[in-house]
């Protein structure tokens, strides 16, 4: 019995083992706590970095010496030649790319009426270029190694919800959105799963000016119905369900993850 109980164990904690993922933007806040969910179940992890080379680091460090493998990688995921070097460092490290996690993002507020080009082009480049490509070219080398794949897209509640201030960042979330449903429409008969994972407020870098001041924070958290911001590891959860045989018939549509806050009454 014990055994048995012991082997039930094993299996639900190691559903990704062998698999080899690459999380985009993993050495920091949502990303950071997927690579480490992920790899706890077994994963390979390849994570790329442009800043924060000892970060990266300690993050490899870290789930090597607990019996994981992941190794960092210096790439600049908003161009094509970065993404190529993540998926050929996972071929050449690990044999295969399994899932592909597109979480890199950056976020700059303002309105339309604020915005400039260079801002612009730098929240497209980094939050929906990378995940439009991204989606491409792990989707090249599912069907080229054959057995499908997972696409995960790290969106917001903000792909389907105005935030106004935020502009640029909802127009790249609202294009995650439909890169999601249009490639997973697309792919699907050959065995690969394109999903959006979309995250509410979460206790990140992203938010710690919201985080740092008791009155904005107040007023976020009584927006939530769970009535408080996430943890990053509820998200690394959820792409842990979606990334693995749990979340098989999941494609081009969107879990959100958001502590209720789209469905709350009361506004931001
Ligand atoms: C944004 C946060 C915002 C949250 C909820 C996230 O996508 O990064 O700034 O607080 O959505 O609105």
């Amino acid at each position: 019995m014990v055994n048995v109980q012991n082997a039930i164990r094993r299996e639900a904690q190691m559903q990704l083992e062998n698999k080899t993922a690459i999380v985009t933007g993993g050495n920091s806040g949502i990303g950071e706590a997927i690579v480490r969910r992920l790899a706890q179940d077994g994963a390979n992890v390849v994570i790329d970095y442009v800043a924060r080379p000892d970060d990266t680091a300690d993050l490899v460090k870290d789930i090597t010496s607990a019996g994981g493998k992941a190794v960092g990688v210096e790439a600049d995921v908003s161009s094509l030649d970065g993404l190529r070097l993540l998926i050929d460092t996972a071929v050449r490290e690990f044999g295969r790319l399994d899932v592909m996690v597109n979480n890199a993002g950056i976020e700059k507020r303002h309105s339309l009426l604020e915005a400039d080009e260079e801002t612009f082009e730098t929240i497209i480049s980094v939050d929906l270029k990378s995940a439009f490509f991204g989606t491409q070219l792990a989707a090249k080398q599912f069907i080229t190694q054959g057995g499908g794949g997972v696409v995960v897209n790290v969106s917001s509640v903000h792909e389907d919800w105005p935030m106004p201030g935020n502009i640029s960042y909802c127009v790249a979330k609202g294009g995650m959105r439909m890169l999601t449903r249009t490639a997973g429409v697309e792919l699907g008969p050959q065995g690969v799963r394109v999903v959006n994972v979309a995250p509410g407020a979460v206790a990140t870098p992203i938010n710690d000016a919201t985080m740092n001041d008791p009155e904005q924070r107040e007023k976020l958290e009584s927006a939530i119905p769970l009535r408080k911001v996430a943890d990053p590891s509820a998200i690394g959860d959820a792409v842990l369900f979606v990334a693995s045989d749990a979340g098989r018939y999941l494609t081009a549509t969107t879990v959100f993850v958001d502590g209720g806050i789209m469905q709350g009454s009361v506004g931001l």
